[in-house]
């Protein structure tokens, strides 16, 4: 066995997290926790892993599910087709496996929103097949133990990084090491400032040993961030005696897909309320309004991909408001907004303006 090898699995038995899913060899549950992981640290993911398998503990109660409670459940983990892809796989797995999930990474592939590293994270773990998982605390660990400088957004650095990391693999314990290889770049190889003094490895570092451990991993592109500028109208009025406001539902081709926020109007910078007047949107809002009041400030969300600058306008409306409803806008009783599935960015805002709705 490769020394490296070796001393990374000794380093896991010394230092591994105790986590429910290292419990267990459950595909199902191995693959849930694996699509949580994936953007979400564990500290964030475990609570959400845990209400997640106790409401549907195997893949025919998720494959019954419906997507609005998939995505209530997944509530401000983000990244949302995660969600929407398990839910689909579920009934893949219900249908074209007949109940039993698929036992090699090949198979796995062919499931919604399984790719490379998940199929490979389930074969080893669940499966023990000798195959490597790549996430990005991999890659960042191969790295630096062989100063490798193929930029890990590159093209060629699949083939690379494989390489590696088949060499590394104890093929008989796969899902130890691909474990103990992830956990030890979550933990001690770590992006910023990592402690190479106490790290067992950095005799045998070459990116310690040219002094380059902060450079390592290269990237060669950088992240476009678009802004958007969203103005949000929460209206509020009394249809059948009952408070009610407005929500859009967010379809396909959408970050939000599957999603509930309220009406928007999305201009290319800031904007204040006169300079939506010529919005068709807006004109058909302020016929249904009494009366339209700015709520205080603009809250940022920041998304790896897009930054989004929010305000909110309350709408106080008229009768006749329900006019509004169509195929993306649904009048929702403000006692039950919290049973529909919310961007986070909304979710907040509610629960900071608990007050927002009184005397509507
Ligand atoms: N990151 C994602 N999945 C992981 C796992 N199974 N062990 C350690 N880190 C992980």
């Amino acid at each position: 066995m490769n020394p490296i090898s070796l001393q990374i699995l000794h380093w896991y038995e010394q230092n591994k997290r105790d986590l429910p899913w290292r419990q267990t060899v459950d595909p199902y549950k191995i693959w849930i926790s694996e699509i949580i992981l994936q953007q979400t640290r564990v500290d964030q993911g475990l609570e959400y892993y845990l209400r997640f398998v106790e409401k549907w503990p195997d893949v025919s109660k998720l494959a019954a599910a419906s997507e609005q409670e998939v995505l209530k459940m997944w509530q401000g983990l983000g990244y949302y087709s995660r969600a929407r892809n398990m839910l689909f796989a579920a009934k893949q797995i219900m249908e074209a496996f007949e109940g039993n999930f698929p036992k090699t990474a090949t198979k796995l592939k062919s499931l919604k929103g399984i790719g490379d590293y998940t199929a490979a994270a389930i074969a080893s773990i669940a499966f023990n097949e000798a195959i490597p998982v790549i996430d990005g605390n991999v890659y960042r660990v191969l790295s630096r133990i062989y100063s490798e400088e193929t930029p890990i957004d590159s093209h060629a650095s699949k083939k690379v990084f494989r390489a590696l990391a088949d060499d590394l693999l104890v093929k008989t314990k796969a899902g130890d090491f691909n474990q103990a290889i992830m956990e030890f770049g979550a933990l001690q190889c770590v992006p910023k400032n990592p402690d190479c003094a106490s790290c067992p490895l950095s005799d045998a570092c070459l990116a310690f040993a040219n002094n380059k451990v902060e450079q390592l991993p290269v990237k060669s592109k950088k992240v476009k961030i678009r802004k958007r500028f969203l103005n949000y109208f929460i209206l509020s009025g009394k249809w059948h005696d009952e408070c009610h406001t407005v929500l859009r539902y967010r379809s396909e081709g959408d970050v939000w897909q599957g999603l509930y926020d309220f009406p928007c109007i999305e201009t290319s910078q800031q904007t204040e309320l006169d300079d939506m007047k010529n919005e068709a949107f807006y004109k058909t809002i302020s016929d249904l309004a009494e009366e339209i009041i700015p709520v205080e400030g603009i809250r940022k969300h920041l998304l790896t991909h897009q930054h989004l600058m929010a305000r909110f306008y309350l709408v106080k409306c008229k009768n006749g408001f329900e006019r509004l409803k169509n195929n993306s806008l649904s009048l929702v009783s403000q006692s039950k907004i919290g049973e529909y599935p919310l961007p986070r960015l909304i979710d907040q805002f509610l629960t900071d303006n608990e007050n927002i709705f009184d005397n509507c």
